[in-house]
């Protein structure tokens, strides 16, 4: 039996190679490595998409949240309220500035920060919110955005999974003053290493970025910031323009596998992802939960289907934030999460018969 990747980027790669060939072909010849012209034809490609005002791109998705917090000025002393559950990332670039995470618990069928306990974490040195979008699907942004504005904080989109979503409010990216998304492999949209962008609605955080991911120049040579070597890559830029052009056809293909998954898997013991009314999810993950977890991967692993585990402690009981005080039960929702999600192969490459082998390999398990 053939292996089923979680995620078949050699398969994306078979389907549009001409069209890689020639984007990255084209930036070798010019010898454009850094800060070429694709660079800012990709920032102004993705804010069309997503209707961000402004894009400013970077190295990777945790620099583009290191610069969003320093853009806005966060640093020690600040705390800043974001979901426990995440990957390291989120919480990682509010402790390199200095800042205190402030970890919240979430919705139990979405595995989204739950908006309904966020005010009573909020102190007299928060500052800001970051809700992350996780597996592709936003959360409740408008009441994050009213908590936000009530006490006079600023929201950061953490939209690494979801560049694509969509709310009934708008796009992810460009529902909070400032969202960053990363580029990685896996992505919806990924890139061929790594990259990240961030993106706002307003001019002087944008101005400020641009500097900040260029060593806090004003102009060559001339520094008013410590800033920080965090481009992207010509080569990424120009990847990203050719799986861009396809992109939407991704979504909708996503949104036929996630369906395909919800019929093949009704009836089994297990519980299906879920996408609140009115919201579009890229997918980045298709997350079931089951019991006994770890013994079901293991027997997917050996009838050849790959899975993943996103995540499987919460950030509230990893070690580094030990000294935070949290303790196991703190978050319970989160935890029961960690112990029973199951991430099954998903993208726009997986094929209905693989589907049916998973499912079939699923049936055999449980
Ligand atoms: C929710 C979340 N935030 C931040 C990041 C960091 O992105 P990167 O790996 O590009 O630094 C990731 C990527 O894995 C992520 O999933």
């Amino acid at each position: 039996m053939k292996k089923i990747e979680l995620i078949d980027l050699a398969a994306q790669y078979r389907a549009y190679k001409d069209e890689f060939d020639a984007a990255i072909g084209a930036v070798c010849s010019r010898a454009s490595f850094i800060m070429g012209s694709e660079v800012a034809e990709l920032e102004r490609a993705l804010t069309a998409h997503c209707g961000a005002a402004h894009c400013v791109t970077c190295a990777n998705g945790t620099d583009a949240l290191v610069l969003a917090l320093r853009a806005l000025g966060i640093g020690p002393g600040d705390e800043v309220i974001t979901s426990t559950f995440s990957f390291i990332a989120t919480a990682e670039a509010i402790a390199t500035l200095g800042a205190t995470p402030v970890f919240v618990d979430i919705e139990p069928d979405t595995c989204l920060i739950d908006a309904t306990l966020i005010e009573e974490k909020i102190t007299k040195r928060t500052r800001a919110i970051i809700p992350v979008s996780l597996y592709g699907q936003c959360p409740d942004m408008a009441a994050v955005n009213a908590i936000s504005k009530e006490h006079g904080l600023v929201v950061i989109e953490d939209a690494a999974q979801s560049f694509g979503a969509r709310t009934g409010n708008g796009k992810s990216c460009a529902l909070t003053r400032v969202a960053t998304t990363s580029f990685f492999p896996a992505k919806p949209l990924g890139c061929y290493g790594d990259g990240g962008a961030v993106f706002t609605g307003d001019a002087a955080i944008a101005e400020k970025l641009s500097s900040l991911r260029l060593h806090g120049q004003s102009e060559r040579y001339y520094h008013r910031d410590i800033g920080m070597n965090s481009r992207l890559d010509t080569l990424q830029a120009a990847v990203l323009l050719v799986k861009l052009r396809h992109f939407d056809d991704e979504i909708a293909i996503r949104q036929e596998v996630a369906r395909h998954y919800d019929e093949l898997l009704t009836g089994l013991p297990l519980t299906r992802p879920t996408v609140r009314a009115g919201r579009l999810s890229v997918w980045a993950q298709y997350a079931v939960r089951v019991k006994d977890r770890d013994t079901v991967a293991q027997k997917l692993k050996e009838a050849g289907v790959a899975t993943a585990v996103h995540y499987p402690l919460p950030l509230h009981l990893q070690e580094v934030f030990a000294p935070l005080g949290y303790r196991p039960g703190s978050l319970p929702v989160a935890e029961e999460a960690a112990r029973t999600v199951l991430s099954l192969p998903m993208s726009a490459f997986v094929t209905p018969g693989q589907q049916k082998q998973i499912a079939d390999a699923l049936r055999g398990t449980l």
